[in-house]
């Protein structure tokens, strides 16, 4: 029996899992998760990166520390609460996020992204570039976007915070969808998605973040929130079925959306430059996520969205081109990081 013990024990620790002996734990290894320094240096930037750590009884002296992390042991899960209340969830599971800083020293305050998922705008994209429907599904595609068009004008007029801040709430959807279905698809395949699924999803959570943007300049009113419960029930379902019949469809209606939201985003920066909306001080949010300049302004941020939306264009065109060729999402290059 001792020595079955003690073989258990031995396996474990060569294949780095936990073994409950009594109430002993016998850890191995101490550290989980993705380095992402990686990345933050392939952009050109060294940030603090970090590793999920699991903690531990009692941590192995041969755990080496990562040079950007603290000595101090005392750190806890951090929300991003203004008020500066440590969320300390409990430690049972051993998840905790080390320490992380900005370039400047100063506290990483986000826990919904992280350093080496931030990046600056590309604003020098075209943004008048647009598709000229060819065929019919092109056709389809343009007319039903200005149809779409009409009872948002309507709604909204120029209230361009409130709008973008509403738009953005069905802008996130079509990236996930897509995402999930080529996600599917791969699985019931047995076959790669060429990078397709991680570029739809982060297509997905840069709309979505723009979203986290705009809710930090304008809050919205009861009936905008039933608003928005009402459109994405319909439109989630209907993106969703309709991805399913014709992906060429679908991302060229998207395609054709985005060119609307640079339409937008340009009306409401003219709006901003004549002084009929104010140009207040841009969140900390857009600061951190677009590696804006302290001082920048609401106009900044307007400006590297509406880049986004040229880029979420170039994307949704390009796949419907793929489609329209016969081919597969998969059989050409993803566009990766491309916002
Ligand atoms: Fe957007
Ligand atoms: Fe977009």
């Amino acid at each position: 029996m001792n020595r079955f013990v003690l073989k258990s024990v031995m396996q474990g620790l060569i294949n780095g899992r936990s073994y409950s002996i009594g109430n002993e734990y016998v850890y191995r290894a101490a550290v989980v998760g993705r380095s992402a320094q990686l990345s933050g240096q392939q952009n050109g930037i060294v940030f603090g990166g970090f590793e999920w750590r699991r903690m531990m009884s009692s941590e192995p002296a041969s755990v080496e520390k990562a040079p950007f992390e603290k000595e101090d042991k005392k750190e806890s899960p951090v929300t991003e609460d203004k008020k500066g209340k440590e969320v300390l969830a409990s430690s049972y599971w051993g998840i905790s996020r080390p320490k992380i800083t900005r370039e400047d020293g100063t506290d990483w305050p986000w826990n919904c992204f992280m350093p080496w998922e931030t990046y600056r705008a590309d604003v020098s994209i075209d943004l008048k570039k647009h598709h000229v429907p060819k065929n019919f599904t092109d056709k389809f595609a343009y007319r039903t976007v200005k149809l779409l068009r009409i009872p948002t004008d309507i709604f909204f007029q120029r209230r361009y915070g409130c709008r973008a801040m509403m738009l953005e709430t069905v802008a996130a959807v079509p990236g996930m969808v897509g995402g999930m279905l080529l996600h599917l698809r791969s699985l019931r395949k047995f076959q790669q998605s060429g990078g397709w699924i991680k570029a739809l999803l982060e297509e997905a959570e840069n709309e979505r973040m723009h979203l986290m943007t705009m809710v930090e300049l304008v809050k919205p009113k009861w009936y905008e929130r039933l608003l928005v419960l009402t459109v994405q029930g319909v439109f989630f379902n209907a993106f969703f079925v309709l991805y399913l019949l014709s992906p060429k469809l679908a991302h060229r209606i998207v395609g054709y959306l985005e060119e609307e939201a640079i339409h937008s985003y340009t009306e409401y920066l003219k709006d901003i430059e004549s002084g009929a909306i104010q140009n207040v001080p841009a969140p900390a949010i857009a600061i951190d996520y677009w590696r804006l300049p302290k001082d920048a302004t609401l106009k900044d941020v307007i400006t590297v969205i509406r880049a986004d939306e040229a880029h979420h264009r170039d994307v949704n065109h390009f796949a419907s081109d793929i489609h329209f060729q016969g081919k597969e999402l998969r059989e050409a290059p993803a566009p990766l990081g491309y916002h």
